[in-house]
């Protein structure tokens, strides 16, 4: 299985191998909310794909705080919850050696550009959003952030000139759009930004241990990537099953078993076909099905421990990682803003050089 998952624009898919040198690798940028610490779901739908990718692309991996201030959310615990990503990017192996990671708000030039942006992007775009429909039909007062939102994500992804994004499945009509800006900015003001293709990883959607909702942190139906075994344990034993197993002598239904599911990204592939066949036949019950998958995650996870505790012992590692990862990003961001305002008529400095040339050539 490849890093790459079912791409947007298979015609734009990369064809030759990436044995170039460093500086021509395909950019990669991704971005994830600042939830705390990363959760089964944002493992397998997001985070094992990144960690591939290093490999191949030249990464750039950036906690989008400044996404998380459009939604309900709490200032006081905003600032722990960065820390704690970032935490869980370096645990499941994000690599600062290899790859930039840092905090959004710590390169303002993505807020800017996505000022510049507006400029080209029809409000009825961002209306159509599905997104936004769902997250503002409930809310009396819709905050224009959360309208604008989407362009504020463009603005990351354009503003290093990203080729590839990988994205879970409900992000690609954001990266539909991030094209259409690109495209838009593009016919006005002159070619300047590539159109950035969006990956979703092999995983698909990700459903949680309700067995019943995509797995998510506010639904309490996951587990965390730095959980103990005995911690993995107690969720995974709350997992639903198929709902028609209700004895254990019940034949199960690996096929609309939400724990069968993960074990097919968790577990060992040749027991795979030992844990759908005594489920069939009802002859391995439900509790042991999920131990087996409780000791694969517990596997998987332990060297995330692990780093965890390393980097838990040592913050300000932390904190150098993201504060030389802003100022990489911003050295790069910068580039591409000064361009785009050069175009978009705001250097207004090239008036008053103009203005002394045509009075030196009038002048003796
Ligand atoms: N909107 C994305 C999400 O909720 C997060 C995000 C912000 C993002 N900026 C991005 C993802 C740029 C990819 C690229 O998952």
């Amino acid at each position: 299985m490849g890093a790459e998952g079912r791409v947007m624009e298979p015609t734009e898919g990369r064809t030759e191998s990436q044995e170039t040198a460093p500086g021509t690798r395909e950019r990669v940028f991704s971005g994830m909310q600042p939830s705390g610490e990363a959760h089964l779901g944002n493992y397998l739908g997001a985070l094992q794909h990144w960690e591939r990718m290093q490999d191949d692309y030249e990464c750039f991996f950036c906690i989008v705080d400044e996404h998380a201030i459009t939604g309900e959310y709490t200032p006081d615990e905003l600032p722990q919850r960065t820390f704690d990503l970032a935490v869980s990017f370096l645990a499941v192996g994000l690599d600062p050696e290899r790859s930039t990671i840092f905090v959004q708000s710590d390169v303002p030039e993505h807020t800017e550009l996505s000022w510049l942006f507006n400029a080209v992007t029809p409000v009825g775009d961002l209306e159509r959003m599905t997104q936004y429909k769902d997250k503002s039909a409930h809310l009396e007062s819709v905050p224009a952030g959360l309208l604008n939102y989407p362009v504020l994500q463009a603005a990351d992804i354009l503003i290093y000139r990203a080729h590839v994004v990988p994205v879970g499945e409900d992000q690609l009509q954001h990266l539909e759009l991030t094209r259409e800006i690109a495209r838009r900015w593009n016919a006005r003001y002159g070619p300047l930004f590539p159109e950035p293709r969006g990956v979703v990883g092999q995983a698909g959607r990700i459903v949680g241990l309700d067995g019943a909702q995509k797995m998510s942190k506010s639904l309490g139906n996951t587990v965390g990537v730095l959980a103990e075994p005995e911690e993995i344990w107690d969720r995974v034993r709350t997992a639903k099953t198929d709902p028609q197993r209700v004895r254990k002598s019940d034949p199960g239904r690996p096929e609309m078993c939400n724990v069968y599911s993960l074990h097919e990204h968790l577990t060992d592939p040749d027991a795979l076909y030992d844990i759908r066949d005594q489920c069939r036949g009802a002859t391995r019950g439900c509790v042991e099905c999920k131990r087996i998958l409780a000791d694969s995650i517990a596997e998987r996870f332990a060297p995330f421990r692990e780093r965890a505790e390393g980097y838990r012992s040592r913050p300000q590692d932390v904190v150098d990682v993201l504060e030389s990862g802003a100022r990489r990003a911003r050295s790069l961001a910068r580039d591409t803003l000064d361009e785009v305002r050069e175009r978009m008529g705001l250097g207004w400095r090239g008036a008053a050089r103009s203005a002394s040339t045509r009075t030196g050539s009038v002048s003796p």
